[in-house]
């Protein structure tokens, strides 16, 4: 066989060994990246569930941590302004999943998996150092709204609507309302994808960033 002299083969080689390393490289960072997607859907995927939970009935579990989410709004609805009889007299305290409004705030969507929390907060004293006015007394009850276009697939808008009382001890799961006791309303009024975002101004502030990006 006529091999070529020795030095040449060497030379060759030592030409093969950097594109060797750069291919290498590639392969190495382009798994990395996939890692590093395949990390990022799992955390898109999970996020509504890691926050949320049911019970093997399909009813939602209380949720926890709520204080800790994105905090958007409290309307006020008191006894005395509504003939002493208000359905809610209390003060709404309403947060929203933070995953949620990072998307809502990019986009100007509600993404699925959305979970907000409407806490309610009785009217505690009337008057304070800084005035008359409503102040903030005890916890009291929880409503949830979930949108879901898998699970609420049959629901209007894809959102579900749970009540967890309105008097402690709370409920510690809720099964989905029907749509004429909570969805109809919430349809017809509310200002964004069945949200009340007219009340909201954290949520309208979001909104307007998207815009003017
Ligand atoms: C008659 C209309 C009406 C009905 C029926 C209704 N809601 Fe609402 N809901 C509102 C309004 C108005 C707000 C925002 C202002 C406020 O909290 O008073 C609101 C806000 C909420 C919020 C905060 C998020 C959002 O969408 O703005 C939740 C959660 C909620 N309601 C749950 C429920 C549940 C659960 C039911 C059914 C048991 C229900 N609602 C029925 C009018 C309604």
């Amino acid at each position: 066989m006529n091999h070529p002299p020795l030095k040449t083969r060497r030379f060759r080689l030592l030409l093969l060994v950097p594109g060797v390393i750069a291919i290498a490289a590639i392969a190495v960072s382009m798994n990395l990246q996939g890692q590093a997607v395949a990390a990022q859907n799992a955390k898109k995927k999970s996020h509504a569930s890691s926050l949320v939970q049911f019970n093997k009935d399909g009813e939602l579990v209380r949720p926890t941590g709520y204080r800790k989410w994105t905090y958007v709004g409290t309307p006020v609805t008191p006894n005395d302004m509504n003939g002493g009889n208000a359905p809610f007299p209390e003060f709404h305290s309403v947060y929203m999943s933070p995953d949620a409004f990072d998307h809502y705030e990019n986009t100007g969507d509600f993404p699925d998996g959305t979970v907000i929390v409407k806490e309610l907060v009785s009217v505690g004293d009337k008057e304070a150092t800084s005035g008359i006015g409503y102040f903030m007394g005890e916890f009291v009850g929880l409503e949830v709204s979930m949108k879901d276009k898998t699970r609420y697939k049959d629901k209007p808008g894809n959102w579900a609507y749970f009540s967890f009382g309105h008097k402690y001890p709370l409920k510690d799961h809720a099964k989905a309302q029907p749509a004429a006791s909570c969805n109809d309303c919430h349809d017809g009024s509310a200002d964004d994808d069945f949200v009340f975002t007219q009340y909201y101004p954290v949520l309208r502030a979001a909104k307007n960033s998207t815009k003017s990006n």
